[in-house]
């Protein structure tokens, strides 16, 4: 095991295939490990992790604290809404207090795409991107496509539809890269009011018809309605987008393949993007997803703190 190339986790980009296939692997055995009830395996005790999280999170958040206490970390969880950010205290001026007191590594999450590159400026830390407004959320792709590659083994001839609001999606953006690097044969359906003009960039094929998307798909991974987001009344009503766009029990068993699983990065809209209880059928993977964000950020951080030997 060798330490990650870059020192930083912007986005996928700073990822080798050879190092996501490393990173799948001691996901696999920290998940294993995770199961056991002697468990921990605290080497990191000497290190200091920030969680700064300016925007809000459940999976993230509690996904990284746990894998940081998996490791033996001293872990600071910034409160913003009780910081001193709240009393108009800049970003700037946060990390440069924050790393007064010896951190080691920041995760971060902040509406503002770059944030995390923008701290690395003032700080000689390590940084984790947790999501970073429209940009990039590199572990979610992560733990996305350890949850594909548990469940299929390969890559090689999965057919992938992705389905939603793509404009506003940082999932969507890190899980386009990464599945390329894979070689996945993806699909995107999104409503053309919701659709970037950078999608050209990535090698998939594109379509605005739900069932087309779904037919023959391995996996169908829905994209979460932005509400907070939707400030430019890109479409019509929720009603409309549901009636066209949504996942729903009678498309994905009539349209998916057999042995098809239901993604989705949480947290759902049920009755939006999905129909009220798909996220609950057999073929629905979303908490798998959830217990993989432990393993997988786990395997990053082990990785990128240098960890070895286990
Ligand atoms: N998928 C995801 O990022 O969820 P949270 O906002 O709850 O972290």
């Amino acid at each position: 095991m060798i330490a990650m190339r870059a020192r930083n986790l912007y986005d996928v980009d700073e990822l080798e295939v050879m190092e996501v296939y490393e990173l799948f692997e001691l996901a696999k055995i920290f998940k294993k490990r995770m199961s056991s009830p002697v468990n921990k395996l605290p080497i990191f005790k000497d290190k200091t992790v920030c969680n700064l999280f300016v925007e809000p999170s459940t999976r993230t958040k509690n996904s990284f604290e746990l894998a940081e206490k998996f490791l033996g970390m001293n872990v600071l969880n910034f409160n913003t809404s009780s910081s001193a950010l709240s009393k108009k205290e800049t970003l700037k001026d946060t990390v440069l207090t924050l790393s007064s007191m010896s951190i080691d590594l920041y995760v971060i999450r902040h509406r503002e795409p770059g944030s995390p590159a923008f701290i690395s400026k003032f700080t000689d830390a390590q940084i984790i991107n947790a999501g970073d407004g429209l940009h990039a959320h590199p572990t979610q792709a992560l733990l996305d496509t350890f949850t594909i590659f548990e469940r299929f083994g390969s890559f090689k001839d999965l057919r992938i539809s992705i389905i939603g609001d793509y404009y506003h999606s940082r999932v969507i953006r890190s899980n386009l890269k990464l599945l390329n690097k894979l070689g996945a044969n993806i699909t995107v359906c999104s409503p053309s009011t919701l659709t970037p003009k950078s999608s050209s960039l990535y090698n998939m094929s594109f379509t605005n018809d739900v069932v087309e998307a779904i037919k023959g798909s391995d996996v169908v991974m829905g994209l979460r309605m932005q509400l907070e987001r939707q400030t430019d009344g890109l479409f019509a009503s929720l009603k409309e987008y549901n009636e066209n766009f949504g996942i729903t029990e009678e498309l994905f068993e009539k349209y998916a393949n057999k042995n098809a699983i239901l993604m989705h990065p949480g947290p759902i809209n049920r009755g939006v993007e999905l129909s009220g209880s798909i996220a609950d059928k057999h073929y629905s993977v979303i908490n798998e997803q959830v217990k993989n964000g432990v393993a997988t950020r786990t395997a990053l951080i082990y990785k990128m703190m240098g960890g070895e030997g286990i």
